[in-house]
């Protein structure tokens, strides 16, 4: 078989892009995300409940505004501000104006006060949060060659792959900067650029207020050797194959992505500071009002799965605030400040 009868080699991003978000691309598909893997998202409403009380803390920093946006960024099909809407208080609710941002149609009997459209909207005065958008902006994969030279990896649409022409330019650049390569063959990168492009932009479409991207993260220093990059499909991890038949995702460099005065923390961190604690609730609960204890007990669970270490807990939370105080003393102080990883514990 010639390459010409095999398919096109192309570059994982191109690649990636055509599988997950062209026609017929795996976004597309009528299941939805939640068809294939788990988010916090999906895990539990105290993920939706902390957003929301995130939102009553960006609300109170701008100063209760008569209209507060909220923007879930990558909205899947639209369950996050589903929840969001559901769990803020009345007062809140009736002065939110609520988006979902998606590449994928709306859903049908999605709550018609939820505008769906297919970019922020321009002018944010709220929050704007994306939960595991960026694994999904596609990228480049880099890999050393046998003289240690960092090259392009392309790919064809069964997943067979060679290497390309070395990096040049910004690519090599990003690589140089946030995920430089040793000179040993076989080593991979994600090169992270058009990701710190998608969230610059994103941030740039708000205002006052602030933008949280949460993801799996890694940081400068700790970047696994040979990358992230992996497929899931109806609940399972799978072999990334830019087909349309799977997932296509790799972790994300968020300390890249940072904007000045934007801060990384853990998602336990960042849910501990929302109030989402995880203890058990007291055993004496469970013979005065059992059904209660059954509740406590539930939610503790689930508490437990959103900061687990090992799991969703490690999770990154880039919190970028926009022309919003963030000093001792006020509303947000308590999420934008660095928690010592003893007490996250
Ligand atoms: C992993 S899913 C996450 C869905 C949801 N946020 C959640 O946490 O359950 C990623 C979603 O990002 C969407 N997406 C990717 N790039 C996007 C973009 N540039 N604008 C809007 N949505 C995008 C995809 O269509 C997909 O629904």
């Amino acid at each position: 078989m010639t390459d010409d009868t095999a398919g096109e080699w192309r570059g994982w991003r191109a690649a990636a892009e055509t599988a997950l978000y062209g026609p017929g691309g795996f976004y597309h598909r009528p299941e939805g995300p939640a068809g294939h893997f788990r988010t916090s998202v999906h895990a539990s409403p105290l993920f939706a409940e902390a957003v929301a009380r995130l939102l009553g803390r960006v609300d109170e920093a701008l100063g209760r505004p008569a209209a507060l946006d909220f923007v879930d960024m990558a909205a899947g099909r639209g369950e996050l501000v589903t929840g969001v809407l559901a769990a803020l208080p009345a007062d809140l609710a009736t002065r939110t104006r609520a988006y979902a941002v998606e590449r994928a149609d709306r859903p049908p009997g999605l709550d018609h006060r939820i505008e769906w459209l297919t970019e922020p909207p321009r002018g944010i005065t709220g929050l704007l949060f994306a939960n595991e958008w960026l694994d999904n902006v596609p990228v480049e994969i880099a890999e050393t060659d046998s003289a240690g030279v960092a090259r392009r990896v392309l790919v064809r649409p069964d997943g067979t792959e060679r290497l390309g022409d070395p990096f040049s330019g910004a690519e090599a650049r990003w690589l140089a900067r946030w995920w430089p390569l040793p000179a040993e063959e076989g080593l991979r990168a994600e090169v992270g650029l058009p990701r710190d492009e998608a969230w610059a932009a994103a941030v740039a479409t708000v205002e006052r207020g602030l933008a949280v991207a949460v993801d799996y993260a890694h940081a400068v220093g700790a970047r696994p050797l040979f990358g992230t990059l992996t497929g899931f499909r109806a609940g399972r991890e799978t072999a990334p194959v830019p087909d349309g038949s799977c997932d296509i995702t790799a972790h994300v460099a968020l300390d890249a992505c940072a904007l000045p005065g934007g801060r990384v923390l853990t998602q336990r961190a960042a849910l501990r500071a929302l109030g989402i604690a995880g203890a058990r609730p007291p055993l004496a609960l469970a013979s005065t009002q059992p059904a209660a204890y059954v509740r406590a007990l539930a939610s503790a669970g689930e508490a437990a799965e959103l900061t687990a270490p090992g799991g969703l807990g490690d999770f990154g939370w880039l919190l970028q605030p926009v022309a919003v105080p963030d000093a001792p003393g006020t509303p947000l102080e308590a999420l934008l400040v660095d928690v010592p990883d003893h007490e996250e514990q």
